[in-house]
């Protein structure tokens, strides 16, 4: 996709709008991950240089449209200030109106200014005009550096791409860019993995994959679902017999295109799911009614090993297994070290992200080893589905955006 590269504006006592993701897991009020908000320092850095005065937007949680302390921005600003290292951010308790406007006349070249969550405002998520040109009112240029959030079409992931001259951010450019490398013109052999507990939340990705890739792996409860389509028992395991049709259909799909949907030759299973329980292995066309499979066996492991030798290029999606409780995280993390592995010996790229992805990767000590780490779960998703994003699609420059 063809874009503008804010790189080549001249930002010198310009006020930009940059549009990042704060929605960041916190616990007791503390940030226990800052990966998203890490990620955005070289754009703050590159807008820095430029001496261009900085206004972040930003939403976080689901307040729905009204003023609710517990999802103030307020608490991020020390976060901001250590992992941006930048002093003095500066904060406006509203992101739009004269006070807004004030402190955003206020702020000096390369200084930065957060906005208090955009979603205290019901014109955020409604993408209404009027709140996207009070935000617009504010700066001169707009940066998207949200991938997270651009399967929203929001005022400021979508509407404000058409009020100001508009570029994604260098986060943005680079998600994209390891999309694109990955499913759009993809080297051959392509493999997915694809793990998680149900296909009913799946569906449409894997529906897309089997159209793109060469070998889809399954893995976790929804491998159950397509053992269950092809006539095996599953026993005690999660599944959803109610998508049977489905997976069925899927296979179909994947047969058609040659793309090979490789399932669990044999599982790792328990009577109870609880920590220190016996484990079995055992086939994987007929499990007992008694056992319930948490994790891939490993004649299944050696078996997907053996095919991520071939790869060219990788797409990782869900854990293979119940990877939160040990032992049950030996067929993600023995995987994901393969393809770790694969990757810096140079034989192939690997992208990963998600949901559950990424800290399924760093327990199997592997995620500084894939070639591209997302920050997106649900924007990764819809873009696995092969939907355009509304918050991408708006940065194009064929749109003829106003720069
Ligand atoms: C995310 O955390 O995936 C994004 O920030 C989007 O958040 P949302 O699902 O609340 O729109």
């Amino acid at each position: 996709m063809k874009t503008v590269s804010f790189k080549d504006w001249d930002l010198k006592d310009k006020t930009v709008l940059l549009r990042v993701d704060l929605n960041v897991p916190v616990q007791d009020g503390k940030v226990t991950e800052t990966s998203r908000i890490d990620r955005v320092k070289p754009t703050i850095d590159a807008l820095r240089q430029a001496q261009a005065r900085i206004i972040v937007m930003a939403h976080f949680g689901r307040p729905e449209g009204k003023f609710n302390p517990k999802y103030s921005l307020q608490f991020i600003l020390p976060v901001l200030q250590e992992r941006w290292d930048v002093q003095d951010v500066d904060f406006s308790p509203v992101c739009i109106g004269p006070e807004a406007q004030q402190r955003a006349q206020n702020l000096r070249p390369g200084h930065v200014l957060l906005l208090e969550n955009l979603r205290f405002h019901a014109g955020e998520e409604g993408n209404d005009p009027a709140f996207a040109r009070a935000l617009a009112a504010l700066g001169d240029f707009y940066i998207n550096d949200a991938f997270s959030a651009a399967h929203r079409a929001h005022a400021s992931t979508e509407g404000l791409a058409h009020l100001l001259p508009a570029a994604p951010g260098l986060l943005m450019g680079a998600e994209i860019a390891a999309l694109e490398q990955a499913l759009g013109k993809p080297q051959h052999p392509v493999m997915a993995f694809v793990g998680g507990s149900k296909i009913s939340t799946k569906l449409m990705v894997l529906e897309n994959l089997v159209q793109k890739v060469d070998y889809l792996v399954l893995g976790g409860a929804m491998a159950n679902t397509f053992l269950l389509a092809a006539g095996h028992s599953v026993g005690a395991s999660m599944a959803e017999p109610d998508m049977i049709n489905q997976a069925r259909t899927i296979s179909a799909k994947a047969a058609a295109r040659n793309c090979q949907i490789v399932l669990p030759l044999d599982l790792t299973c328990v009577e109870k799911l609880s920590p220190g329980v016996s484990a079995y292995s055992h086939d994987a066309t007929a499990l007992p009614p008694h056992l319930r499979a948490v994790d891939l066996g490993p004649r299944s492991i050696e078996n997907v090993r053996t095919l991520v030798h071939k790869a060219k290029t990788i797409v990782w999606n869900g854990p293979m297994g119940v990877f939160e409780m040990k032992p049950f995280d030996a067929g993600t993390n023995a995987l994901a070290q393969a393809v770790a592995q694969a990757t810096k010996s140079g034989q192939c790229i690997s992208i990963a992200g998600g949901g559950d992805t990424v800290s399924a990767l760093e327990n199997a000590n592997c995620a500084n080893d894939f070639t591209y780490l997302s920050t997106a779960g649900g924007a990764f998703l819809e873009w696995l589905e092969g939907r355009e994003l509304p918050g991408v699609a708006a940065l194009s420059a064929k749109q003829g955006n106003a720069a």
